[in-house]
């Protein structure tokens, strides 16, 4: 049977961020993340920032953000006319937008719980419709089997979604700048 080990999720504290973004160095590339972003998440009420902790260690982190219906092109870098049709029929969307888990725990079930907690979140703040920017690269998608099993999507695969902004950091999988993977977007809504 497949190992689960215990954590807590706790909200983002200033003390964390510099666990939170040695961490999203390591996984996603230097600069992915920067301590603006996750100082975003403590200051800006529609951005949400939870860490999975084992031993007082910061061992996984989600950043989640909530997006009003006209900003959703600008904040997912969707062009207005491949939108999905979920996102048309809805005021706002929670995103999921950043998953990491640290190396030595993946394949622990502790990004599945991120997920679920994510999803749980954003339901309580009566938020019906979730997305998330999934990395599919050379190695395929990280995170699909999670995210299908918590009734996500995929609804649009956009390529080099990652070309222009990977100027400023190095994908774990490209090395070299620009960034080649695709986003495959997906949705979650509640029943
Ligand atoms: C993707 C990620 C968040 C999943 O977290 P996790 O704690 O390993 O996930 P879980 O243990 O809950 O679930 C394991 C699933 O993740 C997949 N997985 C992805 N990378 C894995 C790895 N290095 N080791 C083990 N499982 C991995 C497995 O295929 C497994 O799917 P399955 O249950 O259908 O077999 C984590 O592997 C990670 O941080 N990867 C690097 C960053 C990344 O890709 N983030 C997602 C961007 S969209």
């Amino acid at each position: 049977m497949k190992k689960i080990i215990d954590i807590v999720i706790n909200n983002m504290r200033e003390d964390y961020i510099s666990e939170v973004v040695d961490l999203s160095d390591r996984e996603f590339g230097t600069g992915y993340i920067s301590r603006k972003d996750v100082m975003n998440s403590i200051n800006y009420s529609k951005h949400t920032l939870k860490v999975a902790i084992l031993n007082q260690e910061v061992i996984g982190f989600y950043l989640g953000w909530v997006v009003e219906k006209n900003n959703i092109p600008s904040k997912l870098n969707i062009p207005s006319n491949l939108l999905p049709l979920e996102f048309k029929e809805t005021k706002q969307i929670a995103v999921l937008k950043s998953i990491v888990v640290s190396e030595k725990f993946q394949g622990l079930g502790v990004g599945s719980k991120l997920i679920k907690s994510c999803i749980d979140d954003f339901y309580d703040k009566g938020i019906q419709t979730i997305s998330t920017v999934a990395w599919k690269s050379k190695m395929g998608i990280n995170i699909e089997g999670p995210i299908s099993r918590l009734n996500f999507k995929p609804v649009l695969e956009i390529k080099d979604y990652w070309k222009d902004v990977s100027k400023n950091y190095s994908c774990p999988e490209c090395k070299t700048p620009p960034c080649r993977c695709s986003a495959v977007i997906y949705v979650t809504k509640k029943l």
